[in-house]
């Protein structure tokens, strides 16, 4: 399917039966092989899986797997974490950065006691009343925790709707793309729906130029491409494939500014990583 941009007047065209019918089979077919074994998949426990959203809003996959083991080990329910040490909290987040919302899960948890009888509420509308969840995470809580039809879109999910839909398009705006996921959406089994969706999403992300490139929400979405971490891996894999590169040499390739780069060349001399001789930098 093709999907034109909308004017101011028209909407986003529904998409047939046929090809609806088509994406869920392309993407359930993906997911019967693929599945990704993840802790947080086996429970629907509504306190592990808000610990599990909120973890995963701005951290992969792999590196939230040991720290949600770890801290639901800790803290294994609301009321654990109401009334635990924001100190020892912070201490358990060590790793997974962005703190404020460890601060965040603790309120909620405060909240859900204090408030909520101790149970966490089951609409999206007052999941978004808790600190730090907004409209995509109550989503995702709703899915996963009680298994509602909520409609909502993350990273990985766009992926599979830019690629799918709107092949030709550039700057697509999430109001185009909300629709579809909602027109595509499995009722009758959304946790498991979102799960492929997610895991699709991800497999596309190594198979493609990256098709949130062509999402109008790209770059507020993508603070990590500009980060020093991934610098740091872009600069470490150019100079093993070109020996001896100038800083410009280095900076040209990265679209950037040599000033750029220096403060993170110079951490990766300072730590080992490369050597610097004649102005030149190689692998050690
Ligand atoms: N499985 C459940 N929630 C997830 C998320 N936010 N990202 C990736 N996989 C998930």
């Amino acid at each position: 399917v093709k999907i034109i941009p909308p004017t101011t007047e028209e909407q986003t065209p529904a998409p047939s039966k046929d090809s609806i019918a088509a994406f869920r089979r392309t993407v359930k077919a993906f997911f019967r092989k693929n599945r990704r074994p993840m802790p947080w998949r086996e429970t629907a426990d509504p306190y592990h899986i808000v610990v599990s959203e909120i973890m995963l809003q701005q951290t992969q996959v792999e590196r939230v797997w040991d720290k949600y083991l770890a801290f639901v080990r800790r803290f294994p329910d609301f009321q654990a974490l109401a009334s635990a040490r924001l100190q020892e909290v912070l201490a358990l987040w060590q790793g997974l950065g962005y703190n404020r919302r460890a601060i965040a899960l603790k309120k909620i948890s405060e909240t859900v006691i204090a408030a909520h009888g101790g149970a966490l509420p089951a609409s999206v509308e007052t999941l978004t009343t808790l600190p730090g969840i907004g409209h995509a995470t109550a989503s995702s809580i709703a899915a996963f925790a009680f298994n509602l039809p909520s409609v909502f879109i993350e990273t990985n999910i766009r992926r599979v709707f830019i690629h799918h839909f709107f092949d030709d398009r550039t700057d697509v705006h999430d109001n185009e793309i909300l629709p579809l996921v909602e027109a595509t959406l499995d009722r009758k089994h959304p946790r498991e729906w979102y799960y492929a969706l997610m895991d699709y999403g991800t497999a596309l992300k190594k198979e493609l130029p990256n098709p949130n490139r062509r999402s109008k929400h790209y770059t507020k979405q993508s603070k990590f491409e500009g980060s020093t971490r991934q610098k740091r891996g872009a600069i470490l894999r150019f100079v093993l494939a070109h020996p001896n590169s100038t800083i410009h040499a280095i900076a040209k390739h990265l679209s950037l500014a040599p000033a750029d780069i220096l403060p993170t060349t110079g951490r990766l001399v300072t730590e080992g990583f490369l050597q610097l001789t004649k102005k030149r930098y190689h692998v050690v």
